[in-house]
């Protein structure tokens, strides 16, 4: 006979949103991801790495095939030493900024496939790439919509898997478990970007709610 009862364990929301290696426990026990998961992704790495260039360069391939992703590097670029602003219109994936950019972008799949440890250290890590991307990352952060992190980490998921796919020198079952661990891995990345944003949005709208509060009817967009 079936035994229906569940162990039930208590998960506290205030240290989920305060404590980066509790909230990415709760998070890796609810998906199931465990060190077997991580020895997977580093199975792949090898096979993974001379891919790495080509990927990366599919990837800003995509962002710059829409002018509200490209924007975004043409905005990134004013800053640059050497970069002038009146060359920006002309910014292309071979231009120094961009060039930069998917070498950080190929340093970050490198890591993620490598990492061995899943410390505090790499947890920051990860957490910081989300947050580089929201207005929260200080002075030179960037403001982007979460709609594009979303696709972009679709699209990503979709580029490993298919590189995945196209390997014919490994046995079904661990070209399973590295594919499951992907998947795994690009949730708990999910998360950890879109805790920044949530937090974004909670912020902005704590201000807002403050400056408004007269206002009797909202303005979400959802209803
Ligand atoms: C799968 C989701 C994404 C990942 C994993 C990712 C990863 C990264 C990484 C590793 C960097 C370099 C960080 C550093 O300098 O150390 C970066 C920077 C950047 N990303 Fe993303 N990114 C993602 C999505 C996007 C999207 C959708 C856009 C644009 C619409 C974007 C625009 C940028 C820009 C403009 C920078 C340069 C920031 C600066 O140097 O000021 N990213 N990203």
């Amino acid at each position: 006979m079936l035994n229906s009862a569940v162990m039930t364990e208590h998960i506290d929301i205030k240290r989920i949103n305060s404590d980066l290696r509790y909230r990415f426990e709760y998070i890796s026990k609810f998906l199931n991801f465990t060190s077997d998961d991580i020895a997977m992704l580093n199975t792949f790495a090898p096979l993974a790495f001379p891919l790495i260039p080509d990927l990366a360069d599919t990837v800003y391939r995509k962002l710059f095939s829409y002018d509200i992703t490209k924007q975004q590097f043409i905005l990134a670029a004013e800053g640059f030493e050497g970069f002038l602003p009146r060359k920006q219109c002309g910014l292309t994936l071979e231009s120094a900024p961009v060039v930069l950019r998917k070498d950080m972008f190929s340093i970050y799949l490198r890591r993620v496939l490598t990492e061995h440890e899943w410390n505090d250290t790499f947890l920051q890590y990860l957490s910081q790439i989300g947050k580089l991307h929201t207005d929260q990352a200080g002075s030179a952060s960037l403001n982007i919509d979460f709609i594009h992190i979303n696709a972009l980490l679709g699209y990503l998921e979709n580029l490993l898997i298919a590189k995945l796919c196209n390997i014919d020198t490994m046995d079904e079952k661990t070209k399973c478990g590295i594919l499951m661990a992907i998947n795994k891995f690009f949730w708990i990345q999910n998360d950890l970007f879109s805790l920044h944003f949530l937090r974004a949005l909670n912020d902005n709208g704590a201000s807002q709610n403050s400056t408004e509060k007269d206002k009797t009817t909202t303005t979400c967009c959802w209803a």
